[in-house]
């Protein structure tokens, strides 16, 4: 046992009491701390412990009763885990679980792409059904996805701003899934009834809250103009197939992307499938003004009236958008910038940077056409985060 595990036994033994003081009601209400549908690792659990237990996730000394439970791995893990917390984009302790197959005693039912479940887009192909599937786009499966060994090195340690220009910063050794998620805390909405109080994100600049939660970290609370797209193949709208199409039921996950996608932080991605990778991804504003960055038009950045606008996009003024309209927030299986599969009751189909790719989401998405012709050569050029000739 290393001298860094020894410490953490240590401190596990000796913190668990005041720990579970301090967490239980957040535990016991999280998702993994459920009782009827929470961790529930096959090994652990036929040795007695209940639904919901610490010990489906941590094992003290990497063995329980004098046998290491399945998966058995020598010497116990960081944070006394089952498994090492983070190997690489397919190799991640959450992917035990969070797979079809894993440990989890019955698989996981609530798993799949923010396409599917907070736009109802259900067709085969259209989303991934587990978690690790999101994440296997950047390497492994066409798509793209967030890149998390880039997390590891760009994020997790270091000093980051929000778009406050506020400093956060997040341990170095802990998961990259946990730069957006609170395993302690995090809550399930997405089963139906969708239920915006039961958040399963945390900001990474504020972890130990979830975010969205409150009436006060919705879009509308931050964004009186934000509309919401269409549910799938329908006129109600995102994210719980609703009338509610004002924010009031969405996490402002503006905020949650701008703590790291800002005027302010340099991230260079390795990313396989970021377009020119390896490159520093390109820094953004949402807001009105931003000091090095063009603020973006789809942002709060209120220009002139939106152009052959579809629905529910038509009642001639400008608003301002949210992030997961557009993009997923692991992965997805078109090639360009985890773009959607689906958006606004439309197919967006992004294999590659063509004309005809992006204006499958400009246009088919939210827009009838533009008032320029749509072949001067890739729209990229013009349109981009940050981007000055026309906007973004
Ligand atoms: C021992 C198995 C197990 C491990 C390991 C595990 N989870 Fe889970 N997780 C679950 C189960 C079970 C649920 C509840 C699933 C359901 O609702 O069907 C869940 C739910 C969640 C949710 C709430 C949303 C939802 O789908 O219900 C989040 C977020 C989440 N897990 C993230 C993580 C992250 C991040 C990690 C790694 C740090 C992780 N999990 C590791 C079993 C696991
Ligand atoms: C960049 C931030 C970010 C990272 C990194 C991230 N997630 Fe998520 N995750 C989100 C967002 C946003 C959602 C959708 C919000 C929601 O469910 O309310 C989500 C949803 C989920 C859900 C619920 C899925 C469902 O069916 O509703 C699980 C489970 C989950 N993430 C696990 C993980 C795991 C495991 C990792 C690492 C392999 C990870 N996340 C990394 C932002 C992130
Ligand atoms: C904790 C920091 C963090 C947060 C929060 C975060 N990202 Fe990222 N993002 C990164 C890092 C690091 C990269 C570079 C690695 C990569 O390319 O995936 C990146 C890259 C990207 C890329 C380019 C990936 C590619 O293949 O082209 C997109 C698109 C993106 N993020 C969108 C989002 C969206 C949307 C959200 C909110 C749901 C978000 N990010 C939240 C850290 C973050
Ligand atoms: C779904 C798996 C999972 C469950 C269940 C779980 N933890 Fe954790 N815990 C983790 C992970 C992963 C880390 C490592 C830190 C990280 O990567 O974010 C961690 C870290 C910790 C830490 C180190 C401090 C910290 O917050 O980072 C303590 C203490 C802890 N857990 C206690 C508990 C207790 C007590 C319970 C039950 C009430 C519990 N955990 C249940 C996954 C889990
Ligand atoms: C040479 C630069 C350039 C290229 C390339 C370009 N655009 Fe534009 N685009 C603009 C400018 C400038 C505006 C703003 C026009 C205005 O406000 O009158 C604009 C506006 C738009 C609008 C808003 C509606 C409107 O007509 O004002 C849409 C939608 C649009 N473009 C889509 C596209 C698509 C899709 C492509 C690729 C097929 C593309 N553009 C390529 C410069 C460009
Ligand atoms: C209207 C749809 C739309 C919305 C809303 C949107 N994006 Fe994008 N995003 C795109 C498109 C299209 C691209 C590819 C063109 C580009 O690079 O800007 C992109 C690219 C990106 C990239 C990769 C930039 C690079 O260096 O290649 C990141 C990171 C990103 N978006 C993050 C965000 C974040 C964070 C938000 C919310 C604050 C957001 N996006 C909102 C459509 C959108």
């Amino acid at each position: 046992m290393s001298p860094h595990q020894c410490l953490i036994v240590f401190s596990l033994c000796f913190l668990l009491l005041p720990y579970r003081l301090v967490l239980a009601g957040d535990y016991l209400n999280s998702a993994h701390g459920n009782s009827s549908y929470g961790v529930k690792r096959s090994s652990t659990s036929s040795l007695g412990y209940a639904q919901g237990n610490c010990a489906h996730c941590h094992e003290q000394h990497a063995s329980i009763g004098g046998d290491e439970p399945v998966p058995a791995g020598g010497e116990a893990s960081d944070y006394l885990l089952f498994n090492t917390n983070h190997t690489s984009q397919t190799e991640n302790f959450c992917f035990d679980c969070h797979q079809s197959g894993g440990y989890q005693t019955g698989g996981i039912s609530v798993n799949k792409s923010y396409s599917y479940n907070f736009g109802g887009r259900t067709a085969g192909g259209s989303y991934d059904s587990t978690i690790e599937d999101s994440f296997s786009h950047a390497e492994e499966m066409t798509g793209s996805s967030h890149y998390l060994p880039d997390f590891v090195t760009q994020v997790l340690g270091k000093s980051m701003k929000n778009a406050d220009g506020v400093t956060w910063s997040l341990p170095a050794d802990i998961n990259p899934c946990n730069a957006c998620h609170n395993p302690h805390l995090a809550q399930r909405n997405a089963n139906s009834p969708y239920d915006a109080t039961k958040s399963a994100i945390s900001r990474p600049s504020d972890h130990n809250n979830r975010w969205g939660d409150d009436a006060s970290e919705r879009m509308n609370a931050a964004y009186s103009d934000y509309v919401s797209p269409y549910w799938w193949g329908s006129t109600t709208h995102e994210p719980a197939n609703s009338i509610t199409s004002d924010g009031s039921n969405l996490p402002n996950y503006v905020r949650l992307c701008t703590d790291c996608h800002n005027e302010y932080n340099t991230i260079n991605s390795t990313n396989p499938r970021l377009p020119g990778s390896p490159r520093a991804i390109r820094k953004l504003s949402w807001k009105t003004a931003a000091v090095g960055v063009i603020p973006d038009g789809h942002g709060e950045l209120d220009g002139a009236t939106i152009v052959y606008a579809r629905a529910p996009y038509t009642n001639g003024s400008n608003m301002t958008l949210c992030c997961t309209d557009c993009h997923e927030p692991h992965g997805s299986n078109n090639n360009i910038v985890l773009l959607r599969s689906s958006v606004n009751t439309s197919t967006v189909s992004v294999p590659n940077e063509s004309d005809a790719a992006w204006s499958s989401l400009c246009f088919s998405a939210c827009h009838s056409r533009a008032s320029h012709s749509s072949n001067k050569a890739n729209c990229r050029h013009c349109h981009y985060h940050g981007g000055g000739h026309g906007g973004f």
